[in-house]
């Protein structure tokens, strides 16, 4: 029984395996999501890997990926890049294991943070930042420049979950290069996907550059976390994700969060709430680009619901039915948390065939899942934002969407990610006319999350806009 698959000999793997490297032939390091779903797609629903000894099973298939997603049977398994990232995250809310009692402890006092509630107070702040957005595009376009979409969009994620949830400002639109939080973050998500591609007791010879750096990165968010927590403790505040974390206590328990696990959650939830967002936006943008009907569609609806409101309220952004299926449609193709690990509580049998014992884990691929043409049909790989419209969620299996992940360790951001994005969307849709370089490719960089490398967009603003 290998690895906690009796019959691990059953599922297939890629035909030409190396000695003690395994399945390294044709692939590339840096883009592990892409080459699994080529080989998934070979494979079939369920598949393995092997690196340096170590076996990894894929599951992809529909029906799989739904029996897995029972939570009576399967848990959220921290392993591979989340597991990478406990050094910088610790025991915080995405890389805690599921019997640490941070977890519990955090979820419950953070949980009311994304509530209606909560998400109605952080509009106003959402608009701001977005403003910032417009007023940045607004002079690109007065000086004849495109606009990098993806640095743009992390610039406004980052700002917004910096101000919505700590009442910190990082001044991410007044600078030409990167905050130097964010380059040292996209360095630790970089790290921890390179170690997966490296022997574990090698890693400290092969990556030795790599790991110092690595090293500075997360010395660098510390810091700026505790600056950030120092002040707020000095200031007081009004209620945001920061006070919780400071200064609630469990309803029931009465329990606190301690400095250390507050600093993990801090670090946690800038690097969580901004890099996938960012991402779903810059996909969607990419698509709106590409499609002038959909996305005359789109602008269409934006107008009819906001009529002529100078800023949308909370709830027209709710309405905004028709933007929101374009943002799922971008989630489906590129899914910007391109998988999650789940594992067996108990001995059990995977889709009635596969045997797992407890612990044993796979990965659910989401992306390849989102393109199962049993569920998504022959054009599964078109864009097609009507996939959403109620009548067809309704007649599809469940299951069959995750870019949130799944059970009691989903998205706890969810809501937020998409009031965010759909605002957003509904303010660039309303303001521009958007060109796509007809000479660009879409080219995906991973750094365990999905960006679209490169993308650049020409704006024009809207004869009339309302
Ligand atoms: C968990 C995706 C936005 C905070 C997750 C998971 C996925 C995901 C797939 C589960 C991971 C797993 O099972 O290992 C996304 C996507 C987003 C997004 C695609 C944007 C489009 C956000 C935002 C926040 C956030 C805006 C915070 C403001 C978290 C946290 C967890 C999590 C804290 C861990 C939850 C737990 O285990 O209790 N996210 N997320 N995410 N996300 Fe998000």
């Amino acid at each position: 029984a290998e690895q906690g698959w009796p019959e691990l000999r059953r599922i297939p793997h890629p035909p030409r395996r190396v000695p003690l490297l395994g399945d390294v032939l044709g692939v590339n390091r840096r883009t592990p999501v892409q080459d699994s779903m080529r080989f998934g797609r070979q494979l079939g629903p369920i598949f393995r890997r092997k690196a340096f000894g170590n076996e990894f099973v894929f599951v992809w298939g529909a029906e799989l990926a739904a029996d897995m997603a029972d939570e009576s049977r399967f848990a959220k398994h921290v392993g591979l890049g989340v597991a990478n990232l406990r050094p910088v995250a610790g025991d915080g809310l995405f890389t805690a294991y599921n019997h640490e009692p941070n977890w519990q402890l955090a979820h419950d006092v953070l949980a009311p943070g994304f509530s209606r509630e909560a998400m109605e107070a952080y509009h106003p702040m959402m608009l701001a930042v977005a403003g910032h957005l417009t007023d940045h595009w607004d002079r690109e376009l007065a000086a004849g420049r495109s606009v990098d979409v993806p640095g743009d969009m992390t610039k406004l994620t980052l700002e917004t979950i910096a101000r919505t949830g700590f009442g910190h400002d990082f001044g991410s639109f007044e600078r030409d290069r990167p905050h130097p939080f964010v380059s040292a973050m996209v360095g630790t998500l970089t790290y921890a996907q390179r170690l997966n591609t490296v022997p574990v007791p090698l890693a400290p010879f092969l990556l030795r550059g790599a790991t110092r750096r690595n090293e500075a990165d997360i010395a660098y968010l510390n810091s700026t976390v505790d600056a950030l927590v120092r002040a707020r403790r000095a200031a007081g505040g009004d209620g945001d994700l920061l006070d919780r974390m400071l200064d609630t206590a469990h309803p029931d328990t009465g329990e606190r969060l301690s400095a250390e696990n507050v600093r993990r959650q801090v670090i946690t939830f800038l690097v969580a709430g901004h890099e996938t967002t960012s991402g779903a936006l810059s996909f969607a943008l990419h698509y709106l680009s590409r499609h002038p009907e959909i996305a005359a569609r789109a602008r269409a609806e934006v107008d009819a619901v906001w009529g002529d409101a100078k800023v949308p309220g909370y709830d027209q952004v709710a309405k905004l039915r028709y933007v929101r299926r374009v943002l799922d449609e971008a989630l489906r193709l590129w899914p910007t948390a391109p998988a999650f690990a789940r594992e067996a509580r108990e001995d059990t049998v995977l889709g009635g065939d596969h045997p797992m014992r407890r612990g044993a884990w796979a990965l659910v691929l989401t992306m390849l899942l989102h393109r199962d043409p049993e569920v998504w049909g022959a054009d599964a790989e078109g864009f097609d934002p009507d996939r959403f419209d109620p009548k067809a969620v309704r007649s599809r299996a469940p299951h069959t969407f995750k870019p949130f992940g799944t059970g009691a360790r989903a998205c706890i951001g969810r809501q937020f990610a998409l009031h965010e994005a759909t605002l957003v969307l509904g303010l660039l849709l309303r303001r521009y006319e958007l060109r796509a370089d007809p000479d660009y490719r879409l080219k995906v960089t991973e750094r365990l999350t999905l960006m679209p490398e490169g993308l650049r967009l020409r704006l024009e603003r809207r004869a009339v806009t309302p």
